[in-house]
Formats: structure tokens, C-alpha cells, sequence
């Protein structure tokens, strides 16, 4: 039925399949008072693709040849993709005073490191962990490698190219500003070369655990802001990934206001000076 704004409205039964469809796909909750702001944000697809209503949008993203292509515009849609550098400072404290001097000794045989940054968005994430581990000073010359990925294949590209501007830069100290950027033009800066060495990025859609090429045994993982768009079961999924991707007595951290209470008791709690980190087991398989 057209609005007076001449768009079609989502009906309950069509906002029902195109929740649980997205949810089956990457285990995005949409939730029910979100009608609307799912209508909102799919408008300009019908748009674009000249379809009349949310019914036609469904069955294109079913059966159409374009598919998975569209499924990608959908869920970008509906994702959010905020993040930005040396976001939840406590954590990156612990995590360079506590875990990494551990990483160090435990990992002195093979000088080999692997983190993984599980939804790593624009890639800010992922750079912040790999400045950390220069400003350690305890891993040049090793084998270090910090993976980002994401579902949005749009972000990863913006986290490849690796420039960003100053709402990305907003908690960053001005002293990691001078060692860790370069500016190349108004408010634009570029993560510096030897930073981008150690980080590289790939498509992974966290509810496949075969969508992507996720490698090696990881010695930590960051899982941060990511679980909270999911529900339980989509959570308890990604949790048993991730337990099965790290090394034993390897570390999971996740978004300050994210824990896993009621979802996995796989992982031990680890209180380090200033903050709480999990772990996988020193004898998890
Ligand atoms: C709010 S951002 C968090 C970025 C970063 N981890 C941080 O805390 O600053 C959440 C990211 O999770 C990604 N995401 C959502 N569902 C996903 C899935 N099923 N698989 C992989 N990434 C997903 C989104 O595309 C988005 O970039």
C-alpha cells in the first residue's frame, strides 16, 4: 500500500521473511520494533532495482541471478560499521602490558604471531593492534601477521587502502599520530608502510566459518562490537569458531559492554591489572 510519499510499506508477513532471511545469512538480528528503519533503509533498493514492492525485493533476493550481490547492498544496508583508532583504551592497555610480554615468552621459540580481528570494519581495529605491537618494540624481525575481516566487502576495501580522516583519528594520542601516519592531504592521513606489513585483510562472513580463508591458529582474537547485532544462537556460533581458530591459552577480547555470560563457558575469565580478557584453556583442543 503506497505512503503518501508514493513508496510501498513493508508488510509484517514481508518484514518477517526479510528478517529471518538476513538472519540466516549472517546472524544480524533484526529486531521487531525495527520494521521501519528496515523499510527506511531498503527503500532505495527497490529504487533502484525498479521493483513495486517489498514482496518483489524478497523474491530477488532469493531467485535473481544477482543475488548474492544484492544479499551484499542489503546487508550493508542494515549493518553499522563504526569503529575508529585505540577505541576501548583499557583494553589495548591490558593487552600491551599483560598479554603481549606473554606473547612474547610463549612464542620466543617460533618468533611467530597471528591476531585475528573479527570484524575489523575499516580496518582502524586491526592497524590500532599492529601499532601496539611496533610500540612494544618486542616483534621486529618476527613473523607477525594481524588479520582483519569483515563481511562488507565496501569496508575492506576502505581498510586496505588504509586512509582515514579525522572522526577515525578522534581517540587516537597525537604522539601515535606523529610515528604511525602520514598526512597526504587536507584532514587525510595514511597508516604508514611498515604498519600495513603486518596487517592484511579478507572477506569472512562469521556464521560461514568457511566463507573465508582465516589461516593459522590465532594467539588472540578480537571479537569486539560485532556480537552485539547477533542473538544468542548466532553468538554461541561465532564463539565456538573462534574457540576452534585459537591456539590453547590463546586470548579473546571482546567490546567493553559484550560478555559471555549465558553463552559459552568454553572460555576462563582472566583478571589482568586493568581489565577483564578471556581465554581459551591451556588444555582446550
Ligand atoms: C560496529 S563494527 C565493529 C568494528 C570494530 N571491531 C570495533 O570494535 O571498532 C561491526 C562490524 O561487524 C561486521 N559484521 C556484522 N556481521 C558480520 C558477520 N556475520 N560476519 C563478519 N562480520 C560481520 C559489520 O560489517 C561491521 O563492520
Amino acid at each position: 500500500m503506497p505512503f503518501d510519499t508514493g513508496k510501498p510499506e513493508m508488510t509484517a508477513e514481508e518484514f518477517r521473511l526479510l528478517r529471518d532471511f538476513v538472519y540466516g545469512h549472517c546472524g544480524i538480528l533484526v529486531r521487531d520494533d525495527m520494521k521501519f528503519v528496515m523499510q527506511r533503509r531498503l527503500w532505495p533498493r527497490l529504487e533502484a532495482l525498479g521493483l513495486a514492492d517489498f514482496s518483489a525485493y524478497y523474491r530477488y533476493l532469493r531467485f535473481d541471478a544477482q543475488r548474492r550481490a544484492e544479499l551484499e547492498t542489503a546487508i550493508e544496508a542494515l549493518t553499522t560499521h563504526e569503529t575508529y583508532f585505540f577505541r576501548e583504551p583499557r583494553q589495548l592497555k591490558a593487552f600491551s602490558e599483560e598479554v603481549l610480554p606473554q606473547l612474547e615468552r610463549r612464542n620466543a621459540r617460533t618468533k611467530r604471531l597471528r591476531i585475528w580481528s573479527a570484524g575489523c570494519s575499516s580496518g582502524e581495529e586491526a592497524y590500532t593492534v599492529a601499532m601496539l605491537l611496533k610500540d612494544s618494540g618486542r616483534f621486529e624481525g618476527w613473523d607477525v601477521e594481524v588479520h582483519g575481516t569483515d563481511i562488507s566487502r565496501r569496508v575492506l576495501v576502505a581498510a586496505r587502502a588504509g586512509e582515514y580522516g579525522p572522526s577515525a583519528l578522534r581517540a587516537t594520542p597525537p604522539d601515535k599520530i606523529a610515528r604511525y601516519f602520514i598526512h597526504v592531504g587536507p584532514n587525510r592521513v595514511r597508516v604508514r608502510d611498515d604498519v600495513r606489513a603486518w596487517v592484511t585483510f579478507g572477506h569472512h562472513n562469521l556464521q560461514e566459518p568457511d566463507s573465508g580463508q582465516i589461516g593459522s591458529r590465532m594467539d588472540v582474537v578480537f571479537c569486539r562490537n560485532v556480537m552485539i547485532y547477533f542473538d544468542t544462537p548466532a553468538r554461541q556460533r561465532v564463539l565456538r569458531l573462534i574457540y576452534d581458530k585459537l591456539v590453547p591459552g590463546g586470548y579473546l577480547l571482546l567490546g567493553h559492554s559484550e560478555n559471555l555470560i549465558n553463552l559459552s563457558a568454553d572460555f576462563e575469565l582472566v583478571h589482568l591489572r586493568s581489565d577483564l580478557v578471556y581465554r581459551k584453556p591451556e588444555g582446550g583442543l
